[in-house]
């Protein structure tokens, strides 16, 4: 990392692809690992809160009562930019996208380091997060210096990116830290809609987290309702010749008839955290299947169901 190397490291969420963040040749590698276009900023990851400093120009108070009740954890924030930052990190924007990741060895490593790292999910662009090891070195083999292994990450989607420099503070992206968890510390929290969210994030394309297969989100109105449809678009895809799997709850999975196709239980629909845990595991489970096609359904949409719904909805938008 001192050399401008690029290091692949987990966190709670999902592993990041981690370089110095003042080395602006080292950023330049990033992005061209992951074939990421220039304009989609990166998150830079901090030890501390005290090593805000270095990176953003202001750390107001609001934000400060979110980094205490939140940090080391899956919420990044977004605070006004130091000039110092290359630009390349924050894609030329004045704001500059931080948090403290509370995984023990990303702890580390920033320990260890001594300066920031700047750091996007260690996926190809596009492609599913990657929640273990093996997923980065599917992706970025040959592209990383060195990747840091410890098994499956704890939280399995990415952290909540928060726009504080609106009134009311919004959710650019939901994700580990729920809003329900944000409006307890600071009141009310907006969720952007998608085209809100592209516009405030620009380069965030609307097709992402996607598997190679395509996915299908199935409506229900109850787990056996689910089943049904999913059953039955099952029989039609397969006898279209599609080669199909289904993702899906605990509860779903219970009431498919003999499932003659691949099948990843996700886990009850009650342990949103167990679903996130498993989901980005399940979709590139499925597709090394390999299946064309994944049926899915979303889950309730309070608590972690909001970053799990908007990562399959992003993830099933047809190509466009
Ligand atoms: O959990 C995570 O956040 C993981 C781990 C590695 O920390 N990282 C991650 O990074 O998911 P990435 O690059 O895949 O996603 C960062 C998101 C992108 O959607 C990007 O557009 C947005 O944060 N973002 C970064 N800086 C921003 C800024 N200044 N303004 C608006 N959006 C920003
Ligand atoms: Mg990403």
């Amino acid at each position: 990392m001192l050399r401008g190397g690029l290091v692949a490291f987990p966190t709670e969420t999902v592993y990041g692809l981690g370089a110095n963040a003042f080395d602006a040749e080292a950023v330049q590698r990033i992005f061209a690992a992951k074939g990421r276009p220039f304009n989609d900023p990166l998150i830079v990851h901090v030890a501390s809160e005290d090593e805000v400093g270095m990176v953003a120009a202001d750390f107001p108070a609001e934000a400060r009562r979110l980094a205490e009740a939140f940090w080391p954890g899956p919420l990044t924030l977004l605070l006004p930019r130091h000039p110092a930052l290359p630009a390349e990190v924050t894609a030329g924007l004045d704001t500059v996208a931080v948090r403290v990741p509370r995984h023990p060895v990303a702890l580390g490593l920033l320990r260890a380091c001594g300066f920031p790292l700047a750091a996007p999910s260690a996926n190809r662009f596009g492609h599913t997060s990657p929640t273990t090891a093996e997923h980065v070195q599917e992706d970025l083999e040959g592209l990383v210096d060195v990747i840091l292994d410890a098994g499956s990450t704890p939280v399995g989607i990415e952290s909540t990116v928060l726009d504080l420099q609106t009134t009311p503070a919004v959710i650019l992206r939901p994700g580990g830290v729920t809003r329900e968890q944000l409006q307890a510390v600071i009141g009310t929290v907006a969720y952007a809609a998608p085209a809100e969210r592209l516009a405030a994030s620009p380069g965030r394309q609307p097709r992402h987290y996607a598997p190679r297969a395509e996915l299908v989100l199935i409506a229900g109105s109850s787990p056996a309702d689910i089943a049904a449809h999913m059953s039955q678009q099952a029989q039609q895809l397969a006898s279209a010749g599609r080669v199909v799997g289904l993702l899906a709850a605990s509860e779903v999975c219970q009431q498919l008839l003999a499932p003659p196709v691949p099948l990843f239980d996700l886990g009850s629909q009650d342990d949103a955290l167990g679903i996130a845990r498993r989901l980005f595991l399940g979709l590139r489970t499925l597709e090394g299947a390999p299946v064309d096609v994944i049926l899915a359904h979303l889950v309730p949409p309070h608590g972690l169901g909001l970053a799990i719904n908007d990562r399959l909805q992003r993830a099933a938008r047809p190509t466009d």
